[in-house]
């Protein structure tokens, strides 16, 4: 697909994104077959029946791995880690720009839009691509006039959930992101009040503003509220490492359980790619070479915050190579070995890393779990066939 931004503004928006009900969808756990009322009772006599002796043998696996005779975690621990991991089942939505079918449908029409941008050719999805789990799969952004950006595009999956916005941080909230990029002399390069002209002097803009924003003018604020409205139903679907989750054994690989055991014990990973969205939505130095201060340059004068970058989500992570803030690995595989040993020790690296494990065995499993994070919704697998 080309990079024009042109021709995947003027086009795309149905293929690529959910409306309400099919997010609703992809956000409910899939319905499975033993639900049913028969499904249910067989459920609890296979509970009544199993439990007790499950309890016996988990308490006997945690026994055996307590005195050293066996190595991994038992059942019961697994099942504790798989807890932390289920997902949100309702997007959150701030008081002030309530959820409306108009508002999301307005934002998707000017995400998609190059004629945002100064020169007409560059929309949102330039760089927040639906093809490319919502980044541009380069190194670091490239503006409209062909100037390389600083850092890296991040996706924009599941930001509903998130709380400050950028690799630094810097902006407090959706609403206040979403116009920044517009007004950027280094990507989009317009001016507010030329693109609120442009918008007034489209007709089909003047009607869906009327409908999302009835008793409000086009303002830089309901642009603001609209995009932000759309940005926020933009969520990963169900993948296998969910169905996993859920109870299906086969939905995911040996290695891949084995990956996210050692994700969650010695590499130590969870304690920073936490819950289901895998971040703690805070800010670390995770050790890289790079001038760029991050987050220090926002809060001054604090040491730890020096070099320290927002965790990133974790979802679809296989789809949006290359990784990092400034793109600089470009295989998960990479980044594994990146934790392994690779990072710059300096005063403000991040505890955690001085205590992971990662050995060389399990670099593959890492990998093969992460990969089993991306969603197989109608979102990418309709946008891929474009
Ligand atoms: C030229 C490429 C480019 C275009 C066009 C662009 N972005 Fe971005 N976007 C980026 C880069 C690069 C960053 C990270 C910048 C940083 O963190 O300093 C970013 C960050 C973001 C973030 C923050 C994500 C996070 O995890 O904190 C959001 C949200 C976002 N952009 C939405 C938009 C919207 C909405 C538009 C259109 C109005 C847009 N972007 C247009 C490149 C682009
Ligand atoms: C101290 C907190 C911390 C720990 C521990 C940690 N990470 Fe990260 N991770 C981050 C931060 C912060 C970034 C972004 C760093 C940057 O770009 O400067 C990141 C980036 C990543 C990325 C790239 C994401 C992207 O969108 O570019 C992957 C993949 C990743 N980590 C996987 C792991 C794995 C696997 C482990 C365990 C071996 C791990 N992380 C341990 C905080 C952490």
């Amino acid at each position: 697909m080309t990079k024009s931004g042109k021709a995947q503004g003027n086009r795309g928006n149905d293929e690529y994104c959910i409306d309400g009900e099919q997010l609703a969808a992809v956000l409910a756990p899939r319905p499975r077959g033993l639900m049913t009322a028969a499904g249910s009772r067989m459920m609890l006599f296979f509970f009544r029946t199993y439990l007790p002796r499950f309890v016996i043998i988990t308490a006997l696996g945690f026994f055996a791995l307590v005195s050293g005779a066996s190595a991994g975690p038992s059942n019961a621990e697994i099942a504790a880690m798989k807890a932390r991991y289920q997902r949100s089942t309702a997007i959150p939505y701030p008081k002030d720009n309530a959820f409306s079918t108009a508002k999301s449908a307005l934002g998707r029409e000017l995400f998609f839009d190059p004629r945002l941008s100064g020169t007409g050719k560059m929309s949102c999805a330039t760089c927040h691509d639906p093809t490319l789990a919502w980044g541009d799969g380069r190194p670091t952004g490239i503006g409209s006039a062909g100037n390389r950006l600083d850092r890296h595009s991040p996706t924009i999956l599941n930001l509903a959930f998130g709380e400050l916005m950028f690799w630094d941080g810097r902006a407090d909230s959706l609403e206040e992101q979403s116009i920044g990029p517009i007004q950027n002399p280094a990507e989009m390069t317009n001016e507010m009040p030329r693109l609120i002209a442009t918008l007034r002097a489209i007709p089909s803009y003047q009607a869906s503003f009327a409908q999302a924003f009835p008793n409000e003018e086009i303002s830089a604020a309901t642009i603001a509220k609209a995009l932000a409205t759309f940005e926020r139903t933009i969520v990963s679907g169900q993948a296998p490492f969910d169905r996993w989750v859920g109870g299906d054994e086969n939905a995911i690989s040996e290695a891949a359980k084995r990956g996210f055991v050692t994700f969650n014990t010695t590499a130590n990973c969870a304690s920073c790619h936490s819950g289901w969205r895998f971040t703690d939505d805070s800010f670390h130095d995770i050790g890289l070479h790079d001038d760029d201060i991050g987050r220090g340059a926002v809060i001054e004068g604090i040491p730890e915050l020096q070099h320290a970058f927002k965790t990133p989500t974790l979802r679809n992570i296989a789809q949006r190579a290359p990784y990092m803030h400034n793109g600089s690995i470009t295989t998960l595989e990479e980044v594994v070995r990146h934790y392994a040993g690779r990072f710059v020790r300096r005063p403000s690296l991040a505890v955690e890393l001085h205590r992971l494990d990662v050995t060389a065995e399990d670099i593959q499993d890492v990998v093969a779990f992460l990969e089993t994070l991306t969603s197989v919704d109608p979102t990418f697998a309709e946008a891929k066939k474009q």
